[in-house]
């Protein structure tokens, strides 16, 4: 049977960038980049990616779409309390050093508040923040580290005043705190992981993807963590039978590492 032409489109896509939309939940997509290559008055996807393959803004537009960016300071205030009063100073007992992964960290809101809250407790030298997300530009963006009002509403007084200059147009990150972030670009889908980590925070991303694709990105957090080593995920992520990857819900949306999978 000839494929449909959304679903040549998501093969082209896979071809063209490594990026395998059939991963992600597919009504979502679907209706997603229906709307957007109408918007652009397409009346088929295979003309879409098309114009799609001499046109660079179009594809930025449409790399934009698929990966949805929206991310804050400190996003979900209660879960942060947890963290620094129950997980961390654990962390901190068990690990001289801790690493850190802020994975689909978006524009950087979270890899920075971790670098804040870190701070408060520890030296530079005592922790690393590596942050990666799917799309480059928007890493880009989190590298600039400069936001708008409406993204530093939870961050605590004090840390606005010591790590943010703040002008008429917004609020820029204090390279102290950008340069104890490695950004880079990772593909939960496809790149392989990075290991010993004590903390990884990954959120409202695994909302997007199928529950075959998200089996295996936790499994695949599981082995990279230590043992000991935590999960944060996002609040409406908990994990359905979480000792299937070896983790433990240590609080609700923080998953310990128990045993090797
Ligand atoms: C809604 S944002 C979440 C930002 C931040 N973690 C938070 O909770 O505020 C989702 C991010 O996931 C990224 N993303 C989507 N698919 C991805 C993939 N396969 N690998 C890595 N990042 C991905 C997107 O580019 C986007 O920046």
């Amino acid at each position: 049977m000839p494929m449909d032409d959304y679903n040549q489109f998501v093969e082209k896509i896979r071809k063209k960038t490594g990026i395998d939309l059939s991963l992600y939940k597919e009504a979502q997509m679907k209706r997603r980049l229906t709307s957007l290559r109408d918007k652009r008055n397409f009346k088929t996807f295979n003309d879409y990616f098309e114009s799609m393959t001499k046109d660079q803004e179009l594809f930025e537009e449409f790399l934009q779409r698929m990966t949805i960016n929206v991310s804050e300071f400190f996003r979900n205030p209660q879960r942060w309390d947890v963290l620094e009063t129950v997980i961390l100073p654990r962390l901190m007992k068990e690990s001289s050093k801790l690493k850190v992964w802020s994975a689909a960290c978006s524009t950087g809101e979270e890899p920075y508040s971790l670098v804040m809250l870190l701070r408060k407790y520890l030296s530079d030298r005592q922790f690393d923040v590596t942050a990666t997300d799917l799309d480059q530009s928007i890493l880009d963006r989190a590298i600039k580290g400069f936001y708008p009002e409406r993204s530093i509403k939870d961050v605590p007084k004090d840390m606005l005043t010591k790590y943010f200059h703040i002008d008429k147009m917004g609020y820029k990150v204090t390279d102290d705190v950008k340069n104890q972030i490695r950004f880079r670009r990772h593909n939960l889908l496809a790149d392989s992981y990075d290991k010993g980590f004590d903390l990884i925070v990954c959120r409202n991303v695994m909302i997007y993807f199928t529950e075959q694709a998200k089996e295996e990105i936790y499994m695949n957090f599981s082995r990279a963590l230590k043992p000991g080593g935590v999960l944060f995920v996002g609040s409406t992520e908990q994990i359905f039978n979480p000792q299937r990857f070896g983790l433990e819900a240590e609080q609700t949306f923080f998953y310990k590492k128990i045993k090797e999978v």
